[in-house]
């Protein structure tokens, strides 16, 4: 593993993340021409950040903490539950009839859920594994995004499953984003 992808512990990436989703829900609310693209960000991030925890963190979680099967448990059945107001937020899209009531929806969601998981599973990690683990874990999850699918409705909600998934959508999902946007560029 190279020191540069362990710089950062799985902690403070997905802590980070949480903030950065905050601002492209508020970002992709905003009305103007710069809607579509904001939305589209966001979607691939929140594709992207919660493939990694559902692969590396939930797991850990649930291995290490006293409560950690009750507690990743729960945070697959929010995650689970914020996933169906996503893709019908998907399905909607930026220009369709209810966008904003369904980004409000997704917002509210998606944003309990991160306060919950950095409530009650981060901070707990952070008392019951290693720095180095935790950096360790932080690579893990660099690189699983790097691979990860872009577009919520292709998020598997296992472990296994996207640990598997994870390799073979992301590039192509990745190749249709790129394809879409030289589209939408001419
Ligand atoms: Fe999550
Ligand atoms: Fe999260």
């Amino acid at each position: 593993m190279t020191l540069a992808l362990m710089k950062h512990d799985a902690v403070d990436i997905l802590t980070r993340q949480h903030a950065q989703i905050r601002r492209g829900f508020y970002r992709a609310a905003l009305p103007g021409p710069g809607r579509r693209r904001a939305f589209e960000r966001l979607m691939r991030l929140l594709a992207v950040h919660e493939a990694a925890e559902e692969a590396h963190v939930h797991p850990v979680a649930r291995r290490v903490l006293a409560s950690g099967a009750a507690l990743a448990a729960r945070r697959r059945q929010e995650e689970k539950e914020a996933k169906k107001l996503l893709v019908a937020l998907l399905h909607t899209g930026p220009d369709g009839k209810g966008y904003l009531r369904r980004l409000g929806e997704a917002r509210r969601a998606v944003l309990a859920h991160a306060a919950r998981e950095e409530r009650e599973e981060f901070a707990a990690l952070r008392r019951a594994v290693s720095g180095r683990r935790l950096r360790l874990l932080g690579a893990e999850v660099r690189l699983t995004q790097a691979y990860a699918p872009t577009r919520p409705h292709r998020w598997v909600n296992n472990e296994v499953a996207n640990k598997l998934a994870a390799p073979l959508l992301g590039p192509f999902d990745r190749a249709r984003d790129m394809l879409q946007h030289a589209v939408h560029r001419t």
